[in-house]
C-alpha cells in the first residue's frame, strides 16, 4: 500500500530514478508519473491505469529547455504558446524526438509536453533529472482525481508512493493544442480557453471527429463517474425523484432544494468558471459515492473555460 506523503521530494525522485511509480499534484489534476525514458516505468502505467496502448501520455518537463530532450521541429507558434502559458494547463504537440520511447507515445511520431504550475511535480522532474510522463492518476475511463485522497481510493495499493499537495487548484486537465503547418487543432479543451490561446495565435480548430491522429482523450466516453449521468439545462422539481442526484452550475436557493437536501452538489456560487472547474471532478467523486441511479448536471455557459467542462460533463454522460 503506498503511503500518502505530505512531500518528500528526494525519496520520491530516487523512486522515478529506479523505474518506480509515483502519484504527485498538478495545478489541473494529479499524475501518476514515471520515468520517461525507462519503458518498463512506462508499461507500468498503462498497466496500473488498465489503459490502452493506443493512449499515448503527456510528458512533463521543469524548464523551456527541456523541450529538446523531447522533440524536434519547433515551431514559432509553439514556442510563442510554451512562452505565454508555461508553466501552466497547455499541452503542446510535437514531433517527437527517437530518444522518447513509443510506448510514451503509442507509436506516434508526435509527443505531448507541458510544464506544470507546481512546485511539486516541478521539484520532481528536476531532482529526477529527467522528464516525467504522466497521465491523470485514476483507472482508464473513470473521473480524474484532484485530491491525493482521490488517487488513494483508486490505485494506493498499485503505486510506490502519492505525494499530497492539497486539492488542485484548476481542477481540470490541460489544453492540447496541435500545430500544423496552416492550422491549429485544440485537440482536449482544458485549463487555458480557447479565448486565451487566439488571443496569442490567431484563429483554432476543434478536430474534426476522425480526421485527425489518435488523441484518445477524445474518445467519446471519458472521465466517467460510476453512476449515470444525465446533461439538462436547469435542474427542474419534476427530476426530483427518489434516487436522483444534482449537479448544480450555480448555488441553488435554499428554499428550492429541500427535498433533496444530501443529494446535491454545485460547481460554483455564482457562475464563475474557473471556481467550476475547479470543483467539477471533485462534486462528481462525492455524487458517486452517494449510490443514486442518476445524476443530472446542468449544462455550465459555453465560453472561457465553460467548453472544457461541458466536454467533460458530455464525455462522462456517454457511458459505455
Ligand atoms: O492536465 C493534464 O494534462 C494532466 C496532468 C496530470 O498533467 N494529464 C492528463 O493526461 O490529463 P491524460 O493521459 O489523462 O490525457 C492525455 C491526453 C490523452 O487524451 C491523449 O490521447 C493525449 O493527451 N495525447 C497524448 N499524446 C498525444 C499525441 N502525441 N497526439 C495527440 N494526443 C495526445
Ligand atoms: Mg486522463
Amino acid at each position: 500500500m503506498a503511503n500518502i506523503l505530505q512531500s518528500n521530494i528526494s525519496k520520491a525522485a530516487d523512486l522515478i530514478k529506479s523505474g518506480g511509480i509515483v502519484c504527485f499534484p498538478t495545478e489541473t489534476v494529479y499524475g501518476i508519473g514515471a520515468d520517461v525514458f525507462n519503458p518498463t516505468g512506462i508499461a507500468k502505467i498503462f498497466e496500473i491505469k488498465n489503459r490502452p496502448f493506443f493512449d499515448p501520455l503527456i510528458v512533463h518537463i521543469a524548464s523551456i529547455e527541456d523541450i529538446d530532450k523531447l522533440a524536434v521541429d519547433i515551431s514559432e507558434k509553439a514556442l510563442d504558446l510554451a512562452s505565454k502559458f508555461w508553466p501552466g494547463p497547455l499541452t503542446i504537440i510535437f514531433e517527437k524526438n527517437e530518444n522518447v520511447p513509443d510506448i510514451v507515445t503509442s507509436g506516434l511520431s508526435t509527443v505531448a509536453v507541458r510544464m506544470p504550475k507546481h512546485e511539486i511535480p516541478i521539484s520532481l522532474i528536476l531532482e529526477s533529472k529527467t522528464p516525467i510522463a504522466a497521465p491523470s492518476a485514476n483507472p482508464f475511463g473513470y473521473l480524474s482525481p484532484t485530491t491525493a485522497q482521490h488517487v488513494f481510493d483508486y490505485l494506493g495499493d498499485k503505486v510506490d508512493m502519492i505525494i499530497d499537495g492539497g486539492p488542485c487548484s484548476v481542477g481540470i486537465e490541460s489544453t492540447i493544442v496541435k500545430i500544423t503547418e496552416t492550422e491549429t487543432f485544440i485537440l482536449r479543451p482544458g485549463g487555458i480557453s480557447k479565448e486565451e490561446i487566439e488571443k496569442v495565435i490567431g484563429k483554432t480548430r476543434l478536430p474534426e471527429p476522425c480526421k485527425l491522429p489518435n488523441a484518445p482523450g477524445q474518445l467519446p466516453n471519458h472521465y466517467s463517474p460510476r453512476t449515470a449521468l444525465d446533461i439538462v439545462g436547469k435542474i427542474t422539481e419534476d427530476l426530483f425523484t427518489d434516487k436522483a442526484l444534482f449537479l448544480f452550475y450555480k448555488k441553488p436557493d435554499k428554499d428550492k432544494i429541500n427535498p433533496i437536501k444530501g443529494k446535491f452538489e454545485y460547481l460554483s456560487s455564482d457562475g464563475n468558471l474557473h471556481e467550476a472547474a475547479a470543483n467539477i471532478f471533485s462534486a462528481l467523486h462525492k455524487l458517486d459515492k452517494l449510490n443514486g441511479k442518476i445524476i443530472y448536471a446542468e449544462k455550465v455557459s459555453e465560453h472561457g473555460l465553460g467548453l472544457a467542462i461541458n466536454d467533460r460533463l458530455i464525455k462522462a454522460a456517454n457511458k459505455i
